[in-house]
């Protein structure tokens, strides 16, 4: 009886769970006693697990609020196959939320998250294989002062917005350049922008993420660009980006592994499959999602993860089982596509070299300072190209994408320097990119 009865509960954590060779050793003593951490204790926990697990976190703060609260950062790794390269190719990702500051799930789940990440390392086999071969970047707050104005058990927000708007007022997910800004409105958008989005616009500018969850609540559902269309219509038509084949990879690997969000009927919404392109939803100007897309290489998604808005603690362990397999299945996709470097004839890499892929043309990738790149793709067969200011572009390679492996497919570039003075530009200088 004892042995029956044993194997049917795991059987039973195996079907909830998904991995069932984990869960018997997984160590998730975090969800003890839950509460929503404050910024102080986010900054003070940050600090503990660099200190207590050197070998994988690094925290940093980008910046601070308009109250001086530290946008507490912890960035995970671990020294895989590549680090006597310098970590050269490893993609980097990040997970953030708070944006609103009454919307909190995201937050503490990006604060477990962080522990869970740490705590398992040792011990889980996937774990190991994803911060080995990830560089994992979580920010839990992107509006801590909203945050602290915010009151728990509050589904909605407070009359005037407090606690969504940042201390000025702003709701910040208005805040970011916008592609369809004119020069003259991006401007003028700069001169008043807030610190908060200040401090996440040059932390997306400069460091090459690939891959990012923005989360909100309010909602179930798994959103993805555009948020913005040039029909400016309020809702129901589709606006999709040149990408939509990955956007929906992300967006249904998301709700899938979510087993409330791929129902796709909560809230009073119905969202088939849990997912939905965000102007299609509602149109916005100026989020946080559109901007990384347009304005740099990190393809973000927006992960709404409950009805209420500040939904009481004792909900958050739940939560984080829903999440979890979510999160780790998310970060995978950084590893989907084809990467690789752009050197010179001499080795010397090239930055700001950009890579362009047959049918793809309206979205270049731009190389790091160490040339690296990478795409996300989805299987098939692409034809693929590097340019860079200077140098003869490289003939087209044709590439069979799989995806069935665990890492993106290496394609690197060598590039011969054009032997006469060039006066013009390249036309896939996209004045869109990475202007301020
Ligand atoms: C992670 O990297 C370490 C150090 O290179 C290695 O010993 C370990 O086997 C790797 N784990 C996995 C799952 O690849
Ligand atoms: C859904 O709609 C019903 C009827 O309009 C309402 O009573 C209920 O509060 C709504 N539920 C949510 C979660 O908004
Ligand atoms: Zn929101």
């Amino acid at each position: 009886m004892f042995f029956v009865s044993l194997l049917l509960c795991c059987v039973l954590s195996r079907g909830v769970y998904g991995d069932a060779s984990a869960s018997s050793q997984e160590n998730e003593d975090f969800l003890v006693a839950p509460k929503y951490l404050n910024n102080g204790e986010i900054r003070s926990l940050f600090a503990r697990l660099q200190e207590e697990y050197p070998h994988l976190a690094r925290a940093y703060s980008i910046g601070k609020s308009l109250q001086k609260r530290d946008l507490n950062v912890l960035a995970l790794s671990a020294p895989g196959e590549d680090a006597s390269a310098g970590d050269l190719l490893r993609p980097v990702v990040k997970v953030t939320a708070n944006i609103h500051g009454d919307e909190t799930l995201g937050r503490q789940m990006i604060v477990y998250l962080a522990q869970y990440l740490v705590k398992n390392y040792e011990n889980v086999g996937e774990i190991q294989q994803l911060l080995n071969t990830t560089e994992i970047h979580l920010l839990p707050s992107c509006n801590p002062d909203g945050f602290a104005a915010a009151k728990e058990g509050n589904c909605e927000s407070l009359p005037h917005y407090i606690g969504r708007t940042n201390a000025a007022g702003v709701d910040l997910n208005r805040d970011f350049p916008d592609r369809l800004d004119s020069q003259q409105q991006i401007q003028q958008k700069s001169l008043n922008r807030q610190p908060e989005t200040a401090a996440i616009i040059e932390w997306v500018l400069n460091k090459p993420f690939v891959l990012s969850a923005n989360f909100h609540g309010g909602a179930v559902v798994a959103s993805y660009p555009y948020d913005n269309s040039l029909a400016h219509h309020e809702c129901c038509e589709d606006s999709l980006t040149p990408d939509d084949r990955v956007f929906k990879l992300m967006a249904h690997t998301y709700a899938n592994n979510h087993p409330i969000m791929r129902k796709g009927n909560n809230c009073n919404d119905t969202f088939t499959d849990g997912v939905t392109n965000g102007a299609h939803w509602y149109e916005l100007n100026g989020g946080m999602q559109d901007f990384n897309y347009a304005f740099s290489n990190c393809f973000e998604l927006t992960i709404e993860l409950s009805c209420c808005k500040y939904p009481p603690a004792k909900t958050l362990p739940g939560e984080w089982q829903r999440n979890k397999q979510s999160l780790l299945q998310l970060l995978k996709l950084a590893h989907i596509g084809v990467k690789g470097v752009v050197k010179d004839v001499n080795g010397y890499p090239i930055h700001d070299a950009t890579i362009v892929v047959s049918g793809l043309e309206e979205k270049p990738i731009r190389t790091t300072r160490r040339g690296e790149y990478w795409r996300l793709l989805t299987p098939g067969i692409y034809n693929i190209q590097a340019l860079a200011f200077g140098y003869q572009a490289s003939a087209p390679q044709q590439i069979h994408v799989t995806n069935d492996k665990n890492v993106a497919q290496r394609l690197d570039f060598t590039l011969s320097p054009i032997e006469t003075n060039y006066d013009g530009i390249s036309s896939f200088y996209s004045p869109y990119f990475f202007r301020h």
